[in-house]
């Protein structure tokens, strides 16, 4: 396997700015142990450099979410997270009038002998400022923060539709305080796992890239990065052994993030290689369902058992 310069952990771009190139991007988010393909590095550089959003969809645990976080790394701003989910509202992602400290703002003054105005009670100091506002608010031409839509398709359309809005112009409006646009466009990553199909509208105004499973050689590089306490042949073998159950027909096929956390486990057992037993009874960090466990346990398993390990790692 390629072996990395010694300073691969500390090099960042820092202040907002991105890497000036596909190659340079790639070796930035390899620094931070993110694996990308060209495909990936190329629709991220094109996403920072033209100042649109980056729509990401793909199966479950193939690194959508960490890709916004090693980006924020990267470039050194912060990430600003709004994880969607059915219900979501204004209130909930972009502001909310914080009525608490209203009521305590007009029993003050009533305190005093003092009335206060509509406007005074309506200004931005009673804001509660949630993910969609921050971003805007904090976005400048010499740091955009990174604004993480998670699972977009979580939400329900009548929500899509106030994304849709936020994402054409940047800009927010409060009905008492008015517009309030970015200085900048903050680096927005949307992602969604398909659980529905986003409406075209709002895929138009984003990049799209669809994350595919990584082939053999790259999901050994992602499992190596990020589990250097297992052994070289052990994670070989788990690597092979879950792109092996990905070809068959299961329920949920295993993620990269399965693949992670079963190699984990086997390297904590102690184990430097896989054997029948401990493929068994380890199944289940691999394996989420109860029917795909009955498919895959006993023959099958002992199958790819057998060419896992006849194949050199
Ligand atoms: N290319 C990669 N390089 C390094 N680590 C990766 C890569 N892809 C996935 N991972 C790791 O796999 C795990 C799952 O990734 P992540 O949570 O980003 O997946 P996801 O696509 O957002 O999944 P979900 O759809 O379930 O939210 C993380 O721990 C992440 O570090
Ligand atoms: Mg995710």
């Amino acid at each position: 396997m390629e072996r990395r310069s010694p300073n691969r952990h500390t090099r960042r771009s820092g202040g907002g700015v991105p890497p000036g190139s596909v190659a340079e991007l790639g070796e930035a988010l390899a620094g931070r142990g993110y694996i990308a393909d060209s495909g990936l590095a190329t629709a991220l550089y094109l996403a920072l450099r033209l100042e649109r959003p980056l729509f990401l969809e793909g199966e479950a645990g193939v690194g959508k979410t960490e890709l916004a976080k090693t980006t924020a790394a990267i470039l050194g701003v912060p990430l600003i997270r709004l994880q969607c989910y059915e219900g979501i509202d204004i209130a909930q992602a972009a502001y909310e009038w914080n009525y608490a400290r209203q009521m305590l703002a007009i029993r003050m003054a009533e305190s005093r002998g003092a009335s206060l105005a509509e406007a005074d009670l309506f200004a931005p100091d009673f804001l509660l400022r949630r993910p969609l506002l921050t971003a805007v608010e904090t976005s400048h031409p010499g740091s955009r923060p990174v604004l993480l839509l998670d699972e977009v398709d979580r939400s329900d359309e009548e929500f899509e539709a106030y994304l849709l809005e936020v994402l054409s112009d940047f800009q927010i409006t409060i009905p008492e305080v008015g517009p309030i646009r970015a200085e900048a466009p903050p680096v927005v990553i949307l992602t969604s796992n398909r659980t529905r199909e986003v409406h075209d509208a709002l895929k138009r105004r984003c990049l799209y890239h669809w994350i595919p499973y990584p082939d053999y050689e790259r999901e050994l590089e992602i499992v190596r990065e990020r589990v250097p306490q297992a052994a070289a042949r052990l994670a070989a073998e788990a690597t092979r052994f879950a792109q092996e159950l990905r070809e068959m027909d299961l329920f949920k096929r295993p993620g990269v993030s399965e693949t992670l956390d079963w190699t984990t486990a086997l390297a904590a057992l102690g184990r430097t290689a896989l054997d029948e037993k401990v493929v068994d009874r380890t199944l289940g960090a691999l394996l989420k369902y109860r029917d795909d466990l009955d498919t895959v346990r006993g023959e099958r398993a002992g199958a790819i058992l057998v060419r896992v390990t006849a194949t050199p790692a």
